[in-house]
């Protein structure tokens, strides 16, 4: 792939009050490389090269003074004033062709489509007086032959390791078991997808065991209720050293100090998806 091994040529955004440096190159279109800044209205994903386009833009954009994304909203957490849209890639394709142009300047190899038709994007808010301000996303192909229930993932850099990562991962899992399947992210990851899931994964298979231990254990009963694929499962149980066999009979680790141990190493349990704040319903 000829983009892993170009060179970034857009040095930072400005995107609502935030300011950082990019990662990597993406493929914005022409006139809009070897730059210093990019400026990102935050709310209709246009960019600009000067920040007084970018201003003036404002005055006039609709979703500017609405201040919230395109697309319809599926999940409102009043406490924690979350909201997440769903947004259609056929429905809004520029809007989601910005939000990837966005997410490649962070992902160094992902196959990225900037065909978004296919796609549904699911775009996270923190919401205030000001508006509802994106914080991440995930995207996920309407129909996927793979049983992918992620494409791709991001949380902009100034707002990572608060937990949103996990809550989008968490996010993809229960939009699966409304649709009565299973899921895995889409291959490869990025290193810090990788993390991010094996991190998210080993909670909820230990909130699992933990859950469940007075009964039975099996890796089709997890994945029935997290949704987790069973090779996902697997690997993750032989990368915490969770899981030996006996006689080739696997033996899942029930000491529930260890598991507790393991749990903690693992990272802080990420922000809550609350079921009772999703309103959605699959794509037909
Ligand atoms: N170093 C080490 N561990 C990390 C890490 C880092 N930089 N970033 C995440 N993790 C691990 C940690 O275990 C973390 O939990 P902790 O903060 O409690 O220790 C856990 O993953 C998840 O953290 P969380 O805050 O929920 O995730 P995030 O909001 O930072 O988002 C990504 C995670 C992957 C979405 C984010 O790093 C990102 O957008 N990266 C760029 C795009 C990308 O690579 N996407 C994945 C494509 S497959
Ligand atoms: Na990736």
């Amino acid at each position: 792939h000829e983009m892993h091994t170009k060179f970034k040529t857009i040095e930072k955004i400005e995107f609502g009050q935030f300011r950082c440096d990019t990662w990597y190159y993406s493929p914005f279109p022409s006139g809009y490389h070897n730059i210093d800044c990019l400026f990102i209205c935050e709310f209709c994903l246009s960019f600009y090269i000067r920040k007084s386009e970018l201003q003036r833009h404002q005055l006039k954009c609709l979703l500017c003074k609405l201040g919230h994304p395109p697309g319809d909203e599926m999940y409102r957490d009043t406490e924690r004033r979350l909201s997440m849209f769903e947004i259609d890639g056929h429905k809004n394709p520029t809007y989601c062709e910005n939000l990837c142009y966005i997410a490649k300047l962070f992902l160094d190899h992902k196959n990225l489509y900037y065909d978004v038709e296919p796609f549904l994007f699911f775009v996270l808010t923190e919401y205030n007086e000001t508006g509802f301000h994106i914080v991440g996303y995930f995207s996920k192909e309407k129909e996927s032959s793979q049983g992918w229930n992620l494409s791709c993932i991001l949380t902009f850099p100034f707002h990572q390791r608060k937990g949103y990562g996990k809550f989008l991962i968490s996010m993809s899992y229960q939009l699966s078991l409304i649709e009565g399947k299973y899921g895995t992210p889409e291959r490869p990851l990025s290193d810090l997808g990788r993390e991010s899931y094996l991190s998210w994964w080993t909670q909820a298979i230990i909130d699992y065991l933990k859950k469940n231990k007075d009964g039975e254990i099996t890796i089709a009963g997890l994945t029935k209720e997290t949704g987790i694929k069973d090779t996902d499962a697997w690997w993750t149980l032989e990368q915490k050293h969770l899981i030996k066999y006996q006689q080739s009979q696997p033996l899942i680790c029930m000491d529930m100090a260890y598991l507790d141990l393991i749990y903690s190493k693992a990272g802080r349990p990420g922000l809550p998806v609350k079921k009772d704040c999703i309103h959605w319903v699959p794509y037909k």
